[in-house]
């Protein structure tokens, strides 16, 4: 349990340091300004930090997850995005990867179970739950982020006023109640709900686990009650993101709102965390070699570039060396 209370009670705390430190101590352009920036800055470095460390490390061999017919004689059906033979296919294959989590909807369950005459059989089932939900969160993260550059222009560019009017298309309430702050919300408990109750799961959660969802779930909590709620001077947010991705930052109004402080220091958390943390499978999956490597090992012979040369011994030299001691031990050699 431990496991659960522990990350939870530190985003807690993450909560409460922007409301004591705005509130209390007037600490504006602390949260306002230098956290954002140092979070941002953290992120940047680290990302490619890790990027560069991931690139180093050596691929000397194809090792591509196939999962379906390579490409063989001209009579067999090449399964070309589960199997790709060329550059071309391995782009299809990461972009339904990336883009439609092709390998989570192949996913499978196993779990026993007992045949009528209580024979145990080893069964193996579809499930898209996870995919379903997994594809909802993630889409639904991305357009709340691409929706979020408005905060930052003047005017707003044309796709992204297209992207915020789909979004509100049921014109729910005022302000509208965008799809996308459900749908999230809506992922992101399916994914905690499957670590807490699936007791397999929660066997091997982690609080690493637990904490991104966690913070992700307040981050999306603090914005809509920032956007439904609690009103904010939006005005007042827009100068100062402005000012922030100008790199002309300046103190942030003093009656912005609390909840905003609250919402950009999460944020700020979740950046700065980024790098460090299993959400690296963002930059990680394009750096996989289990997925972006063509399987043409048959086709083309691929030489190790660090092989050096290996002084070798073959079995014709080693009998020529030994032969008369071979002979005298009664050991059978090739030539006489
Ligand atoms: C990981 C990044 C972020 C996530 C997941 C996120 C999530 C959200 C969500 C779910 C909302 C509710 C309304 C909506 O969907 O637009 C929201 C609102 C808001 N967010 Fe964020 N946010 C992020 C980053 C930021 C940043 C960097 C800023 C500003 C510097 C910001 C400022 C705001 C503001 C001002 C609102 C209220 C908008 C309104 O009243 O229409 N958010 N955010």
């Amino acid at each position: 349990m431990s496991r659960v209370i522990f990350p939870l009670i530190v985003v807690l705390v993450l909560i409460a340091i922007p409301i004591l430190g705005v509130k209390v101590a007037g600490l504006h352009l602390l949260f306002g300004v230098v956290i954002p920036y140092v979070a941002f800055a953290i992120f940047i470095l680290g990302f490619i930090w890790r990027v560069i460390y991931w690139a180093q490390s050596p691929v000397p061999f194809r090792i591509p997850t196939t999962a379906g017919q390579q490409r063989s004689l001209p009579w067999f059906k090449q399964s070309r995005w589960d199997n790709p033979f060329t550059t071309g296919e391995v782009i299809v294959r990461m972009a339904l990867e990336v883009l439609c989590f092709r390998s989570l909807f192949r996913n499978k369950r196993i779990d026993f179970r007992q045949l009528p005459d209580g024979t145990p059989i080893l069964r193996y089932s579809p499930t898209k739950w996870l995919w379903a939900f997994a594809l909802l969160f993630h889409w639904s993260f991305l357009i709340i982020l691409i929706r979020h550059i408005r905060l930052a222009t003047v005017p707003i560019p044309g796709p992204i006023e297209f992207l915020d009017h789909l979004d509100a298309i049921f014109e729910i309430g005022l302000p509208q109640l965008y799809l996308t702050d459900l749908t999230i919300l809506a992922g992101l408990l399916f994914l905690l709900c499957r670590r807490l109750f699936i007791p397999q799961l929660r066997y091997i959660s982690l609080p690493a686990d637990y904490f991104p969802l966690f913070l992700i779930i307040s981050i999306v909590c603090s914005g809509m009650l920032m956007r439904y709620f609690l009103r904010t001077d939006i005005v007042g947010v827009k100068e100062l993101v402005m000012g922030l991705v100008s790199f002309h930052p300046h103190a942030p109004v003093k009656d912005i709102g609390t909840i905003f402080f609250v919402h950009i220091f999460l944020v700020s958390c979740l950046f700065a965390y980024f790098p460090f943390s299993k959400l690296m499978h963002m930059g990680g999956v394009f750096l996989s070699p289990t997925r972006n490597l063509a399987n043409n090992s048959r086709y083309k012979r691929h030489i190790n570039p660090w092989n050096y040369p290996v002084k070798t011994h073959p079995y014709e030299e080693y009998e020529e060396e030994f032969r008369e001691f071979m002979k005298q031990a009664g050991i059978p050699v090739e030539k006489e």
